[in-house]
């Protein structure tokens, strides 16, 4: 662990012209896990997110709702603020490019990058993709059957001929190949770490930076016609929000270079490439690691307005519940991969995952000690072998996910290995039969729900990140007390102290239960 290094994790800022949708949330969903996870281990945690609100995309949607671009993205902005309610996230800092200490910090970066020579005046005469906002060569475009010049994202482009500022990207291919090898983890997942790669290798041209056809943005220092191209102005905020241009102050350098950026494929390559060049060009370190995920598909596509297949967080979590949610999600879809959402598949994880496994098996074990043990924690015997080996699996837990999520962010194979004692612990249960034994020998019962009531403590403190209400209602019925619930304590690796009173049992997940239909 790097002393007193702050874990510095960020989501993508948003733009705020679309109207939250579950990828938003899942990006965010899974660095809030990290953090959770990061805090509960001991770590200091900085977890950033916001919305990205400059450019001509938000500009061509305020002009379409009639208003003032500032009360625009004042009022839209708002969305993603309720996200982070209806979602439980749990970030420290939620920035919004409109603020002046982006501004500050962004011109901050662009006349350091003026003093290294990294930036030039030219003009630029292109395709520009105001969906993606992004420039585009001619050679990376496809004509739509209607004639149309399109993206590869799909996005129409646009003929844009004007003075431009030039970003020297050209110059940063070698220390840009150089930083990859150097440092394999800096690009996740492997798959793509090789396709920027070998954009990288393919040549790099100088980037346009300024624009001058409209009017929202920072504006270039010195050069008022000119506002910053949306995206070096989005980048930035990583930095403003650990304290850029302070770079003295303990906050930058606690926080900075940054852990974590997690980002969704679709940005990649802004991440790993003109990144880490604008901060390589200011003399200021690449952040440590960029893992680009695949995407939630509904229906067979990609999420999106005009398919009308937009799942929102708040409805799902209004039907099914916060922590259910928050579940699926993760548990769904290989984390990296690209994966099917779906109200069916929802449904069959919380009732086969959720209300079963883990749940009945909390019924039944918390049930069984408050009926049976006087309601405290049982006396144990001697152990057993199968006890044993129920327990250790149980107690290493938390050193798996751990490696699975720091290492790998591999939450879902996190949440499969806490699976599989969740289904030992249950096959247990029917092995053992604590019901039976009651009659034929008490003092077995009580070793048998001792071990389930300890087992179940391990998994509680590991679904603590994924599922924090759920996994504090657990511990709360094990009478687990603050402290034992952080994973980094040693105290956390301290069984169960027999003979202490627990609070009568409740359900932790019910069944789904479909309500009637709406007329
Ligand atoms: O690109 N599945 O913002 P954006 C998974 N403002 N993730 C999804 C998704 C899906 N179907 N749809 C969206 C921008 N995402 C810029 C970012 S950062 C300095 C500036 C997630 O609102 C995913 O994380 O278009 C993706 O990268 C991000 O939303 C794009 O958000
Ligand atoms: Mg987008």
């Amino acid at each position: 662990m790097a002393g007193d290094k702050t874990y510095y994790i960020t989501t993508p800022i948003y733009y705020v012209n679309d109207v939250p949708h579950i990828g938003h949330a899942y990006t965010t969903l899974a660095c809030d896990v990290l953090a959770r996870f990061m805090r509960l281990d001991g770590r200091e945690v900085k977890f950033l997110t916001g919305t990205d609100e400059h450019g001509q995309k938000n500009e061509t949607a305020a002009a379409k709702a009639g208003m003032d671009p500032q009360a625009f993205v004042d009022k839209v902005s708002r969305n993603f603020r309720k996200l982070v309610e209806d979602m439980n996230y749990s970030n420290d800092d939620f920035i919004r490019t409109t603020e002046e200490r982006h501004k500050r910090s962004c011109q901050a970066l662009w006349r350091r990058l003026v003093e290294n020579d990294q930036i030039y005046l030219g003009s630029y005469a292109g395709w520009y993709a105001v969906r993606d906002e992004a420039y585009y060569g001619e050679d990376e475009l496809t004509a739509s059957p209607d004639g149309r010049k399109l993206a590869p994202s799909g996005a129409e482009v646009e003929w844009v001929e004007e003075p431009s500022y030039f970003f020297k990207l050209s110059e940063w291919q070698d220390r840009l190949l150089e930083l990859y090898d150097q440092h394999p983890g800096f690009i996740a997942p492997e798959s793509r770490r090789n396709e920027m790669i070998s954009f990288v290798k393919g040549g790099l041209r100088d980037l346009s930076v300024s624009r001058t056809t409209f009017n929202w943005g920072v504006p270039v220092p010195d050069d008022p016609d000119h506002v910053m191209y949306v995206w070096i102005d989005a980048l930035t905020n990583y930095i403003t929000a650990a304290g850029y241009p302070d770079v003295e102050s303990e906050e930058f350098a606690k926080c900075w270079p940054a852990d974590l950026h997690m980002v969704g494929k679709d940005i990649l390559r802004f991440h790993t490439v003109y990144w880490p060049a604008f901060l390589m060009g200011a003399g200021i370190d690449p952040p440590k690691r960029v893992f680009g995920h695949g995407w939630l598909l509904n229906r067979g596509e990609k999420m999106s307005k005009s398919i009308g297949n937009v799942l929102r967080a708040e409805d799902l979590v209004a039907r099914y519940g916060l922590d259910q949610v928050r579940y699926y999600l993760l548990r769904e879809v290989p984390f990296g991969s690209d994966g099917y959402v779906s109200h069916e598949t929802m449904v069959g994880r919380i009732d086969s995952d959720l209300a079963n496994d883990l749940g009945n098996l909390c019924q039944r074990v918390l049930s069984m000690i408050a009926k049976n043990c006087d309601g405290k924690v049982p006396e144990p015997g001697p152990l057993k072998t199968a006890d044993e080996e129920l327990l250790e699996k149980a107690e290493a837990l938390i050193g798996e996910v751990r490696v699975f999520l720091w290492r790998d962010q591999a939450f879902h194979t996190a949440l499969i290995c806490m699976w599989g004692v969740i289904g030992d612990a249950n096959r247990y249960v029917d092995a053992q039969a604590p019901w039976a034994l009651r009659k034929t020998d008490p003092d077995r019962m009580a070793s048998v729900l001792y071990v389930l009531a300890d087992t179940i403590r391990c998994i509680g403190l590991v679904t603590q990140p994924f599922m924090p209400d759920a996994a504090a209602n657990i511990l709360d019925q094990l009478a687990v007390s603050e402290d034992q619930r952080n994973l980094g304590n040693d105290i956390a690796r301290r069984r169960l102290q027999a003979g202490t009173p627990l609070p009568a049992p409740r359900p932790v997940f019910p069944r789904y239960v479909e309500e009637e239909e709406e007329a």
